[in-house]
């Protein structure tokens, strides 16, 4: 029995879209599922209590930033990663892999792992599979994601084959070094770009490793759109049906939608928090540049369709004075309200699921908003 399992509750007549349940030693989780990025060991502005408000069900957080600051070694004496940060629901934590790649200029992928500097300090550093799950096991995630290569957009497909077959290599590996495995379980990432053959090769090899997840990995690395559509179009039917499916890195409300339409259940993405910390809102109507200055004396919501915290009590024009004054408070509305506008756009879809409509649900949606239909 493995710490995390999948049940799959039905599937939308209409799209094919999945509605699960996530099962994990912290509690379970309604899928299809967004989940909010505390890089370190925090949701950027928002307490543990405001995130379980507007219906945070599980957060993200970052192997490779907890054990450069504060040390996996302080973590684990506190009590793990839940009782650090006061946060009782399940954590997932990316491994490293991917943070190594975008934060590090200096990096040497070898066999047994990736040599790079801090990206604080320029010390020299070295992470590896058995590294990545050791720091993951002291940090007690419910779920913990093995440590991979995310290639760039566009690689060479010679590169792309090596890569994948190393990442697989290293997936055993992270396997073998999992200490924890009653409470605490690894996915797998899938990668190979955009070349259909390669996904399945990668989607196969991690298929008989028997993880209990497997992700989507390098995607949302700057291909068009309707390139991460099509290789999930290709990816997802590869995958085993009784487990997770999880789309990294990815949080615009079209892509999520059109991630769930095939077939993915999770996603994270540090988008809403960090576009609210630049002033910007995401909305039912599109995003609202909240500083601009046609907002100066709007008194109206950041969204006339939210029933948020932040909705229902503050206005455009005073959000767009704390945003332009650089006043915290002012990124905390913010950051608030496109966190719940995220939650409650998958409570939306989980619904268009169980009433078999997740299609129309989407031209709705993307009409609101002005997308264009692919
Ligand atoms: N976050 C976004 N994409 C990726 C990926 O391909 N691998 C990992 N480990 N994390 C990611
Ligand atoms: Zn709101």
């Amino acid at each position: 029995m493995t710490a995390v399992t999948y049940e799959l509750i039905k599937t939308c007549k209409q799209s094919g879209a999945r509605l699960g349940r996530i099962h994990t030693p912290h509690g379970s989780i309604e899928t299809p599922i967004f989940m909010p990025v505390g890089t370190l060991a925090t949701v950027k502005t928002l307490s543990p209590e405001e995130l379980e408000e507007m219906g945070s069900q599980i957060i993200l957080s970052n192997t490779y930033h907890l054990w450069l600051r504060p040390g996996e070694d302080i973590i684990e004496e506190a009590g793990g990663l839940h009782s650090f940060m006061n946060w009782k629901k399940p954590i997932l934590t990316d491994s490293g892999g991917f943070q190594v790649f975008s934060l590090s200029d200096l990096r040497d992928i070898k066999e047994e792992g990736v040599h790079f500097r801090n990206h604080i300090s320029g010390e020299k550093l070295f992470l590896s599979p058995e590294k990545a799950m050791q720091i993951q096991n002291s940090l007690g995630s419910d779920i913990m994601m093995a440590f991979d290569e995310c290639p760039p957009y566009p690689a060479e497909r010679d590169y792309m084959k090596k890569s994948v077959e190393r990442t697989s290599r290293w997936a055993e590996r992270c396997l073998e070094a999992h200490k924890n495995t009653e409470k605490q379980a690894v996915f797998g990432i899938v990668q190979g770009g955009e070349y259909e053959d390669l996904r399945k090769q990668s989607a196969e090899d991690l298929i008989s490793l028997d993880f209990p997840g497997y992700a989507v990995g390098g995607l949302s690395v700057g291909e068009p759109k309707d390139v991460m559509n099509k290789v999930l179009e290709f990816t997802t039917p590869l995958l085993p049906e009784e487990k997770p499916r999880y789309l990294m890195g990815v949080g615009s409300a079209d892509s999520l939608i059109d991630g769930v339409i095939r077939g993915i259940d999770m996603f994270d993405c540090v988008l809403p928090t960090r576009v609210a910390r630049n002033g910007t809102c995401m909305t039912s109507t599109g995003r609202v540049v909240v500083r601009n200055a046609k907002y100066a004396r709007d008194f109206g919501p950041l969204d006339e369709n939210c029933s948020c915290h932040v909705c229902r009590n503050y206005s455009r024009a005073y959000i767009r004075h704390l945003v332009k004054c650089n006043e915290t408070f002012g990124f905390r509305l913010t950051s608030y309200h496109n966190l719940y506008f995220l939650l409650e756009l998958m409570e939306q879809v989980r619904q268009a699921i169980r009433e078999d409509r997740l299609l129309d649900f989407r031209d709705e949606v993307f009409e609101k908003y002005g997308f264009n239909k692919p």
